[in-house]
């Protein structure tokens, strides 16, 4: 039998409607805020991933759908819509025709991670990457951007968590204390973070194992002053306008992150918790060979956000179900069904070779309101029969006034 492969997976029904409804949010939002869509390829050289996703992430060490193509070329799924936004940026030169880019993406991430609830092989991400900005106006526009889209979709419960990482000048002497702090405790480290305590100390601290262990211990990160009072502005712009937690503890997942990191957290979605996340990154785009270019974004996973936000109580559509009851009437039948589209009502059925029965039967199952049926006579008089499909109700209708009829009852 025909079988999906592990860790993937097929949406629809309400799953589906409710990424639909996602985007549909994101795309109102994101014009308000003038960004504009990019659409990079899904697949790109694996050199992109490693030299900008970072060779130290998880992602990059096991979690890429590599392989070579035909023509010898090492090629990667894209696991994340950062680095093809920034080659993007870099080889159609908008550093020199305009160089201040809003840009949103919607599209489709693989990562080869263990599946669980919330976490997929394939998975879809909204994100937004604000490029050629170092204010801190620009970090806090692109969270304020999230919270809207997340609002609009219908999300309530969720936290805002930011932290600053610093910058090249300081996080380096963080780093070097926070590893002379965890060295002096390996024994108690996961294996995984036994690994990478020399490479990525930082991400020892969201180490759902050993992250508890040293919350208190571990010093904090003290900022340089140009960091400290971006972060600080960062903070002022965003009061009053969004709730947000302060936490020490967030480094995020991928190299890039310089000063201002953030994540979107819902408790109902149990451990995979991050609805979306994201920060500055203002070196990356300059270490894959563009200009000096600061920038700050996010993604959202958008099938996390349907699961926190939940199943939001179908909007009572008007729905007709158009029946035909005779092969003579089949042809005035498909004409109102086709009128009734024009006039933007949801118009189903047309399934004109069964019996009335079977039609009915659909009609009934398909939640619609309404059937309208027309057999000979109907199409000979040129009306129609109504039937209320919750009341059993019957009444009759002139074709050209089935549109009043129904405006009525929008
Ligand atoms: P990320 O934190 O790796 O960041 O992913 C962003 C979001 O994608 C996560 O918060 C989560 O909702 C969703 N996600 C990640 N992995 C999976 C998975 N396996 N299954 C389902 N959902 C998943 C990035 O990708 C960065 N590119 C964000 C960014 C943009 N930073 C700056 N600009």
């Amino acid at each position: 039998m025909a079988k999906l492969v592990r860790g993937f997976k097929d949406v629809f029904g309400q799953e589906a409607d409710a990424l639909t409804e996602l985007e549909t949010s994101a795309r109102k939002v994101f014009k308000l805020y003038g960004v504009a869509e990019l659409r990079v390829p899904t697949l790109e050289l694996k050199e992109l991933f490693v030299k900008s996703t970072g060779d130290t992430t998880d992602i990059v060490q096991k979690e890429m759908y590599a392989f070579e193509d035909a023509g010898g070329r090492q090629l990667a799924l894209r696991p994340e819509g950062t680095p093809g936004a920034a080659r993007a940026y870099i080889e159609n030169n908008f550093a020199n025709t305009d160089p201040v880019k809003k840009f949103f993406y919607i599209g489709n991430m693989f990562r080869a991670e263990r599946p669980q609830a919330g976490r997929y092989r394939e998975f879809e991400q909204i994100g937004a990457e604000l490029i050629g900005s170092a204010a801190p106006a620009a970090d806090a526009e692109a969270i304020l951007l999230l919270k809207d889209i997340v609002k609009d979709f219908g999300i309530t419960n969720y936290k805002v968590k930011i932290n600053s990482l610093g910058c090249k000048e300081c996080r380096p002497v963080y780093k070097k204390e926070l590893i002379a702090h965890l060295s002096a405790a390996k024994a108690e480290l996961c294996e995984k973070c036994r690994e990478r305590l020399q490479r990525n100390p930082l991400r020892v601290l969201d180490c759902k194992i050993c992250g508890p262990k040293f919350t208190q211990s571990a010093p904090k990160q003290k900022l340089c002053p140009a960091c400290a009072e971006h972060y600080e502005e960062v903070k002022t712009l965003l009061r009053g306008k969004i709730d947000f937690e302060e936490d020490t503890t967030l480094v995020r997942g991928l190299d890039y992150y310089t000063r201002t990191v953030f994540e979107f957290q819902a408790g109902s979605l149990g451990a995979q918790n991050a609805i979306a996340g994201g920060g500055r990154y203002d070196g990356l785009i300059q270490s894959m060979g563009g200009p000096d270019m600061p920038a700050v974004g996010w993604a959202m996973g958008a099938e996390r956000a349907g699961i926190a936000r939940g199943e939001k109580p179908a909007k009572k559509y008007l729905k007709i179900y158009v029946v035909s009851m005779d092969k003579t009437a089949n042809e005035a039948a498909f004409n109102v069904m086709q009128t009734l589209r024009t006039a933007e009502f949801v118009t189903l059925g047309g399934l004109f070779d069964k019996n009335l029965k079977a039609q009915m039967k659909q009609a009934d199952k398909s939640g619609a309101g309404y059937a309208v049926i027309l057999g000979e006579n109907e199409a000979k008089g040129n009306y129609v029969t109504i039937k209320n499909l919750e009341t059993g109700a019957q009444e009759e209708c002139p074709q050209k006034e089935l549109l009043n009829l129904f405006k009525l009852k929008r």
